[in-house]
């Protein structure tokens, strides 16, 4: 049986990860959490394939924007993407061949199910959570509750390795005086979600010191399909390079406990260090200066003096994200 997850799991359907997932939606009442909900698996195409390293990978939050990066880009022969999510993930188009994959319905902020979840996982990959500033509650429900659930999660079911989508704005008042920023840069976090990835990073050490496990903090920049701002022309972390990233990250030996950024090799760059990156293997290729001509000509020439550009963690540094301003 394709899963090895303690309590009992609904599984609304199966098939081949070839693109075209048999996904459907859940009944609006089903219960989020135990039992797992599983509403697609896949099988790894043919027999005999050889397994590639890190067969089982558990991804919270696959079901979001990096997460859809991330699915055709990791999957492999051999290897079973196991999703976990509060809503289903879109139809995945342009998978290769080979790739399985299963989908959990399930809350991050709660350690049963994740802990279910993670049974059988070599790797699990933390996306999940709030991607933008929110108000101090939900902030600490999801992002931080979540990053602890996970951590203690892999602990219980003997999961050897998390990878955690940490942010730039861990140290997003950071300033430009002091770019590159360097890896393991003291938290200067510019929100209270950037105070989440600084919390969850201080987790990853704990649960890498305490416990051995492998621990990887990736301080993305600003994923995306193609830069959109000027601001992205130097923070911008393209799909595939993202792809090279998180592979490496699961590749790598032993890392232990870093604290990286994530980041293309984009010309007008080299506002955080990619050092610790580069030494787990990762090799960006591309560059926002494709985009370049195009971003000025709507957005006109980046002015020095514009303060989004004055601390890394841009928009976030301003005062529309104020307390008084959130809901
Ligand atoms: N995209 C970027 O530029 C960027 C930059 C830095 C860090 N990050 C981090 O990377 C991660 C993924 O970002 P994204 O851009 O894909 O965001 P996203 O909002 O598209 O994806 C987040 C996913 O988490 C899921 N989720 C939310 N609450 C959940 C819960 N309680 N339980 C389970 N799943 C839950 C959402 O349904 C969603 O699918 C986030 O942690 C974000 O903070 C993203």
């Amino acid at each position: 049986m394709i899963l090895a997850i303690g309590r009992p799991a609904v599984i609304l359907a199966t098939g081949r990860a070839r693109g075209d997932l048999p996904i459907g939606r859940p009944d609006g009442d089903l219960p989020i959490g135990r039992p797992a909900v599983i509403l697609a698996i896949g099988r790894p195409g043919g027999e005999g394939v050889m397994l590639t390293g890190v067969p089982t990978i558990l991804i919270t939050g696959g079901s979001g924007q990096i997460g859809a990066m991330l699915r055709p880009r990791l999957a492999r022969p051999g290897r079973t993407l196991r999703l976990l999510d509060v809503v289903p993930p879109p139809a995945l188009a342009g998978a290769p061949a080979g790739a399985a994959e299963e989908f959990i319905l399930a809350s991050v902020t709660d350690c049963a199910a994740v802990t279910e979840a993670s049974a059988g996982a070599d790797a699990v990959i933390h996306l999940a959570g709030l991607a933008g500033e929110a108000p101090w509650d939900r902030i600490m429900e999801i992002n931080i509750q979540g990053a602890y659930a996970v951590f203690e999660a892999a602990r219980r079911a003997g999961v050897p390795r998390v990878i955690f989508a940490s942010s730039n704005h861990a140290v997003g008042f950071t300033p430009r005086s002091a770019f590159p920023v360097p890896d393991y840069a003291f938290p200067a976090p510019d929100t209270y979600y950037g105070v989440s990835k600084v919390a969850a990073e201080g987790l990853a050490a704990l649960y890498h010191h305490r416990y051995g496990l492998d621990a990887i903090c990736i301080r993305i920049l600003t994923c995306d399909e193609r830069p959109t701002t000027v601001r992205s022309l130097s923070t911008w972390l393209s799909p595939d390079d993202a792809g090279r990233l998180f592979e490496a990250c699961l590749a790598a030996e032993r890392p232990g406990f870093r604290v990286i950024f994530g980041v293309s090799a984009n010309t007008r760059g080299g506002w955080v260090s990619l050092d610790e990156a580069q030494a787990l293997g990762y090799q960006p290729r591309d560059d926002a200066e494709a985009y370049a001509a195009e971003i000025i000509a709507e957005h006109g020439e980046p002015d020095p003096a514009d303060p989004v550009l004055a601390y890394l963690g841009g928009e976030f540094t301003r005062p529309g994200l104020d307390a008084d301003h959130l809901t």
